[in-house]
């Protein structure tokens, strides 16, 4: 049986890109693997955060896990600071990490262009990303396309640990979906779909509600020919409506733009819509019933404890490999 890792940062509520790019498939790998997911708030503090508002978007995103599927009789979940050796390891994998590989990282690069406070963490957040992944001896890291070059990076920590100290470390494959894995933002459909953007026209959160919806996808980005077609190079918001169409319905790419290529945008913009409320309305009313219950604490405890015990175990022989501490 294969291990999957994956995480999402407690930052924000989550995006209809969130959901698509990576929830919804992590949702499908619990049958026949051996999953931890993770709420990787030690990642999200490399930016400033208030801190109730992170203390109430950590468990926000741990129901919003619960309500999408995540079961927790299959899979691991748990908060990412309640495993000390993910920070453990972090500092590790710091010092097998190059300065150079870390500033190429395209995130890096955008979150702190033009910054004049950027946290040294901000750069030092691949290795911490490495460390999650390696601490499971994780086979498949299921992400959206803005990760995979910090799964590149991940990749050649991993090798050039095990080659410079001992073959400890799985070497993990990224799994990016082939639709979806970039939802782009509904007013800007050449920049990606993203819950740190500022106006909120740009995205539909997970918890947006049926009007709100309708509304945003109504206002959103298309062109002037008129024509429902797959083309993202040439007409970018119709494509990214049609992705997200798809994924929220079942049916193909092609099938929609058959069904839709006499009508406007006005009818394809509104069907698009009610597919996304039928998607998001069940997720939402679990995650209703979650925030109230007392169920989300025995589950995260359970998943720290589990996680926990396979962390530490690699953490030990990190450790050993490196010469840290004494001998046992
Ligand atoms: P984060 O929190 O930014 O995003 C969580 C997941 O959502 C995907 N995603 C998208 N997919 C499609 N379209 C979009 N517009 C879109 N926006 C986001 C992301 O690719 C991601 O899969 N560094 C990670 C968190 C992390 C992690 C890890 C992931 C920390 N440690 C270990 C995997 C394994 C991040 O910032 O994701």
């Amino acid at each position: 049986m294969k291990t999957i890792f994956s995480g999402i940062q407690p930052s924000g509520t989550l995006t209809l890109g969130n959901y698509l790019g990576a929830m919804k498939n992590f949702v499908d790998l619990q049958d026949e693997h051996n999953c931890f997911f993770c709420i990787v708030d030690q990642h999200a503090i490399t930016v400033p955060q208030d801190r109730l508002e992170l203390r109430k978007n950590i468990k926000s995103l741990a129901a919003l896990y619960l309500a999408a599927g995540i079961d927790p009789e299959k899979s691991t979940l748990f908060i990412q600071s309640e495993v000390p050796a993910h920070a453990q390891l972090g500092w590790i994998m710091q010092c097998v990490s190059y300065i150079g590989e870390l500033e190429r990282m395209t995130q890096f690069k955008d979150k702190s262009e033009g910054k004049e406070a950027v946290s040294s963490a901000l750069l030092t957040y691949p290795p911490l990303m490495a460390a999650d992944i390696l601490l499971y001896k994780t086979d498949i890291v299921p992400v959206g396309e803005d990760q995979k070059q910090h799964l590149e990076l991940t990749r050649n920590l991993a090798e050039r640990f095990n080659h410079r100290y001992n073959d400890i470390f799985t070497v993990p494959e990224v799994k990016i979906p082939e639709v979806g894995a970039r939802i782009m933002s509904l007013n800007e459909p050449t920049k990606k779909m993203s819950k740190s953007n500022p106006n909120p026209k740009s995205y539909i959160s997970m918890l947006d509600d049926e009007k709100l919806i309708v509304k945003k996808i109504k206002s959103a980005v298309t062109d002037s020919d008129g024509e429902v077609r797959y083309d993202p190079d040439n007409k970018p918001g119709v494509s990214n409506l049609l992705t997200i169409f798809s994924l929220c319905s079942g049916m193909t790419i092609k099938e929609l733009e058959e069904k839709y290529k006499d009508s406007g945008y006005g009818v394809f913009k509104s069907e698009t819509a009610e597919a996304v409320v039928e998607t998001l309305k069940p997720i939402q009313e679990r995650y209703e019933q979650l925030m109230s219950s007392e169920e989300l604490d025995d589950i995260l405890d359970t998943g720290a404890d589990k996680a926990n015990r396979t962390a530490y175990k690699m953490l030990k022989k990190a450790e050993k490999a490196i010469g840290l501490g004494r001998k046992r």
